[in-house]
């Protein structure tokens, strides 16, 4: 892999990077007492969200578009709008995925920071999108 590649989210995680972090991020949902409200949106078995997320961001992080070529393109704001999504629940969300980079960089790049660095506005920026309400 070349040092250009290397400058995507992907080019750094890899499928199984993303793979790891998509487990851990649902994982963190479910522990985490805080990020409850957003828990008990999901289905009780996470398998297939786990798998979806994980589809999603690869493509997402600047790898195979695995998510649209399984589901066709996807308006993920249509996806979320049976949920109520608000800043808080926004930020649950954020706070997930911020302990799960936190949880599984360290066995893919020597630069975490680096990383969650490049990861921060866009998440953020994707968070905010599915918002449906203050
Ligand atoms: C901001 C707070 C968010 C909340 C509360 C939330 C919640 C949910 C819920 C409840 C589902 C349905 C899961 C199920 O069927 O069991 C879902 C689906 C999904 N979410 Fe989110 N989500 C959020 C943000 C995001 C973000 C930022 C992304 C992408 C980076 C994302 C990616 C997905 C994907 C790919 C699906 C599957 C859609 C499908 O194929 O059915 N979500 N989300």
């Amino acid at each position: 892999m070349n040092n250009l590649s290397a400058q995507t989210p992907y080019g750094i995680l890899g499928k199984d990077g993303i793979k790891a972090l998509a487990n851990a991020f649902y994982d963190v949902m479910e522990e985490r007492i805080e990020a409850a409200p957003i828990r008990a949106m999901h289905a009780e078995n996470m398998t297939e969200i786990k798998q979806k997320l994980y589809e999603y961001l690869t493509g997402w992080m600047g790898g195979p578009p695995l998510y649209s070529d399984r589901y066709g393109s996807v308006c993920l704001t249509s996806a979320h709008k049976p949920y109520a999504i608000g800043t808080q629940e926004r930020d649950q969300w954020l706070d997930c995925m911020d302990i799960a980079l936190d949880r599984i960089a360290v066995q893919y790049t020597s630069d975490s920071k680096q990383l969650k660095t490049m990861l921060k506005q866009p998440l953020f920026s994707i968070a905010d999108a599915v918002r449906n309400q203050d």
